[in-house]
């Protein structure tokens, strides 16, 4: 090896799925420090160049880090009682109007300290870095007051510390109404609104904020009042919409700038087409279908023909989607949604990236920071194919390698 820069590392006869495609042919890919500097076909490369860093190996296939948009990482307790429930036939709304569903994990989360709600992320955090996750978001909204809401921020910021992974914060204030306010759904608006908003950005501790619309949880209007809210201190915001029914929640996210709408398996051409005039993005979560047993699909040609771009995510949570694993959902967005392969790959990079208001991420691209997957496989329809741990071989995250 005729390694002069140890920083300079290069792949050699590696297929790659660049965020957007699968490149022609064979490449070399080369890092410099945390970014990729070029990305060429191996006949375009001369000998010279391959030898100039430290030779990563070669063969396989090269992803950008894997970026899971949209989970709900950190909670107390689980849910499984609940899952036996449904399965015998009470629906998830019935769940969460006898005082189960996400109450019940409010109850556990609020019951355990900051330590505890870390230290029971951890092992689903690792097996996400371990199936290539590089960027995570995670969200609050088990804590349902100001303390506990700040309290799930701060251990979703502890996980960022403690782990190789990026991880990025939503607040989830409106995702259920707390007993406290049973009857009172416009004053716990105004408390999210005037306390829990300006608490998370005075102290740093949220990078978006997202709402819940939905019959069982808050109204587009009061959604409204939570997105001008945070738009007034400058966050980006999301929306939980048409998950369960069609409120028009993710036309009224487009309208306020959202940087995406998630579910909306009830989505309709009047909320399309206002995410499109937005450039608001489509994130399809499956596992939540998937568990659910839901049978009406989101308009998934609907939004390709709009040109509406889709992320994929695993919506990793205690109730609807207790699957923590990022490649599963490349599966199950190709086996329930007949998205393409590329499409969900696409979905869980370049467009997850896009999602979190994070553009220069996933892609593996001269200039762009030096995420990387290598994948023991041949071709990158192969991630969504099969369901097999395993087979990532290295994975690069700001330039160093942590696994393989
Ligand atoms: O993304 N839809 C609402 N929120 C979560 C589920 C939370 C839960 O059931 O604990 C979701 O499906
Ligand atoms: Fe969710």
């Amino acid at each position: 090896m005729a390694s002069s820069d140890k920083s300079r590392r290069v792949w050699r006869d590696v297929t790659v799925f660049d965020g957007d495609q699968t490149l022609e042919g064979l490449q070399a890919v080369i890092v410099e420090g945390d970014i990729f500097v070029d990305v060429l076909p191996m006949a375009d490369t001369d000998a010279a160049l391959l030898d100039s860093g430290e030779d990563m190996g070669s063969g396989g296939v090269i992803t950008p880090g894997l970026i899971d948009c949209h989970t709900h990482l950190v909670f107390g307790g689980n849910r499984a009682e609940e899952f036996e429930a449904r399965l015998e036939g009470v629906s998830y709304e019935e769940v969460a109007r006898r005082g189960g569903g996400i109450l019940s994990t409010v109850n556990a989360t609020r019951q355990a300290s900051e330590d505890d709600l870390v230290a029971s992320a951890l092992p689903r955090l690792d097996a996400l870095i371990a199936d290539g996750v590089t960027t995570i978001e995670i969200k609050s909204g088990y804590g349902l007051d100001v303390e506990h809401e700040m309290k799930m921020l701060r251990a979703a910021r502890r996980l960022g510390e403690l782990r190789p992974i990026r991880v990025v914060t939503t607040l989830l204030g409106a995702h259920a109404l707390p007993p406290e306010f049973k009857d009172d759904s416009d004053d716990y608006i105004d408390l999210v609104c005037n306390e829990m908003i300006p608490r998370a950005a005075a102290e740093g501790l949220a990078d978006a904020v997202d709402v819940f619309c939905e019959k069982i949880a808050f109204s587009v209007s009061q959604c409204e009042r939570v997105f001008k809210a945070a738009n007034a201190y400058g966050l980006p915001i999301k929306a939980h919409a048409e998950q369960l029914s069609n409120l028009g929640g993710s036309a009224a996210a487009a309208r306020h700038g959202a940087l995406s709408a998630d579910h909306i398996e009830y989505l309709d051409e009047a909320g399309i087409e206002a995410m499109r005039e937005a450039g608001t993005l489509a994130v399809i979560l499956p596992g939540a279908f998937h568990t659910l047993r839901e049978t009406q699909q989101p308009p998934i040609e609907a939004l390709r023909e709009a040109g509406v771009p889709m992320a994929v995510a695993t919506d990793a949570n205690p109730g609807t989607s207790p699957l923590f694993q990022a490649t599963l959902m490349l599966n199950l967005a190709c086996t329930l949604f007949r998205m393409t392969p590329g499409e969900a790959l696409a979905g869980m990079t370049a467009h997850g990236a896009q999602a979190l208001g994070l553009n220069e991420l996933g892609r593996v691209a001269p200039g762009q920071p030096a995420d990387l997957c290598r994948w023991h496989i041949e071709t990158p329809a192969e991630l969504a194919y099969a369901v097999q741990p395993g087979r990532l071989a290295q994975r690069l995250y700001r330039g160093e390698l942590t696994e393989g």
